[in-house]
Formats: C-alpha cells, structure tokens, sequence
C-alpha cells in the first residue's frame, strides 16, 4: 500500500479563552491572524462541569468572518442540540464517544443536516470506542486534557494512541483527520503532532502569546510541520 499523503495542518483556535464580552472581535482578529477554522466548545454543565455558549453566541458571529466553524460538543445526548448548530453556522460537529447512548445513528444524523461528523474521544478512553465508527467520521479528535476548562496541562500519554489511531486510520486508508485539543502550545505541539495528529486546537497558548495571534499560530504551524518531517 502507498504510504499515506501527509494530511494539511490546521491550526484551529478555541475561543474559549477569549474575552466572552466581545466574541465577534475575537473571531475577527483570528481570522487576520491566518488561523485554518474556528472551535467553539459548547458545554452543557452536565457532561462537563462547565457552561458556556449556545447556538445564538455562535449564529451571532458568523456573519462576521470566513472561517469554518467546528462545535466541539461537551453535551450529553447532543441529538437535540445538532440541528441549532448547524443553523449558526457550524460545518463539523464533533460529539463525544462518551456522551452518545447510540454512537452511530447521531454520526448519521449529522451527515444528514448536511454537516461534517466526527467524534472525540476523552483521556481514558480507548480507540477501540470508535473503531466501528471510523467510516462515519471526517475526523477524530482525541482530548489531551479532560475536558471543561482551559489552561490545563497536556496528557502526553495521549501521544501512543494518536500514533494507534493514525495506524488504523492509514491501514483503512480512511480520509480522516486526526485532531487533538488540551494544552496544546510551542512545547507540546510537536508531540501532539509527531505521534499523528494534523489539526491542533490551542486555546490559553494562542491568546497568551505575547507576541500576538498571529505569530502564535505562525509559530503552531511551524512546529507541527517540522514535527511531521515537511
Ligand atoms: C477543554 C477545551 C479546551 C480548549 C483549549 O474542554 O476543549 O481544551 O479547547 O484549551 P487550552 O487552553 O488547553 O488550549
């Protein structure tokens, strides 16, 4: 079998660390800043300890910028929440393997509202939760914290079962991106991306760079090459 084309590197900001009272400058500004698309992490205070923002938040800024836009979706049983998403804007709605009673009808239903499925995966749990999945999904994403909060330190025992999951997805010679998403930044990109994942969400280490949105996503884009051998 061929080897596998390297799948392009994105770089894909969560705004979760952005200030929540001006969401629509924030988008603005990462769109200047060349990020590849926009990740909102939709918390509903139950799958996670955290609440956040909903469809409106999200609809509300969309006219303002080009950029995709992903739902990362920290809700239990999302089925109700899907078809809002879409209608703000959202082309990938990622769900939790974890949070779905019925995994692969709520992946159709997402292809049938017309938007891009594709499922997270959290710390402890195993690729083999999605295995019988992967036809569904454009993409994976695997959790490198556990989820509901920013700023937390990256799991870098994550790192074997990005390299497991890259090795299914290359052996069915699937087209499905690998994503990670959990204190990702300059010093743990390469890991991250190195072990096979190609789009990157980073949150506290894009807003956080001193030197501004841009240079850190320049800099995220880099390394992630580099670490890809590009
Ligand atoms: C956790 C969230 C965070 C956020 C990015 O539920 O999904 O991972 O996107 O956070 P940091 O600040 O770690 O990049």
């Amino acid at each position: 079998m061929p080897p596998a084309a390297p799948r392009p590197i994105e770089i894909v900001p969560s705004v979760l660390p952005a200030d929540f009272a001006h969401l629509g400058d924030a988008c603005i500004e990462l769109e200047k800043a060349g990020v590849d698309r926009i990740q909102w992490d939709v918390m509903d205070g139950n799958f996670v300890p955290n609440l956040t923002f909903g469809a409106d938040v999200i609809a509300a800024t969309r006219p303002l910028v080009q950029l995709p836009y992903e739902a990362h979706l920290m809700v239990t049983e999302p089925t109700w929440i899907l078809d809002t998403m879409v209608e703000a804007g959202c082309t990938t709605l990622i769900v939790h393997a974890e949070a779905c009673q019925h995994l692969h009808r709520t992946l159709g239903q997402i292809r049938e509202l017309g938007a891009a499925p594709a499922v997270a995966l959290n710390p402890a749990t195993p690729v083999a939760a999605v295995e019988h999945v992967l036809d569904l999904v454009e993409m994976v994403l695997v959790m490198t914290v556990n989820p509901g909060f920013g700023g937390q330190a990256y799991i870098a025992t994550m790192e074997p079962k990005l390299a497991e999951l890259r090795r299914l997805v290359v052996e069915r010679g699937l087209d499905v991106d690998i994503e990670v998403d959990g204190g990702i930044g300059p010093s743990t990109i390469s890991g991250a991306a190195g072990a096979g994942a190609n789009v990157l969400v980073a949150g506290s280490s894009l807003f956080r760079d001193p030197d501004g949105l841009g240079h850190a996503t320049a800099e995220l884009r880099r390394l992630a090459s580099e670490a890809q051998g590009r």
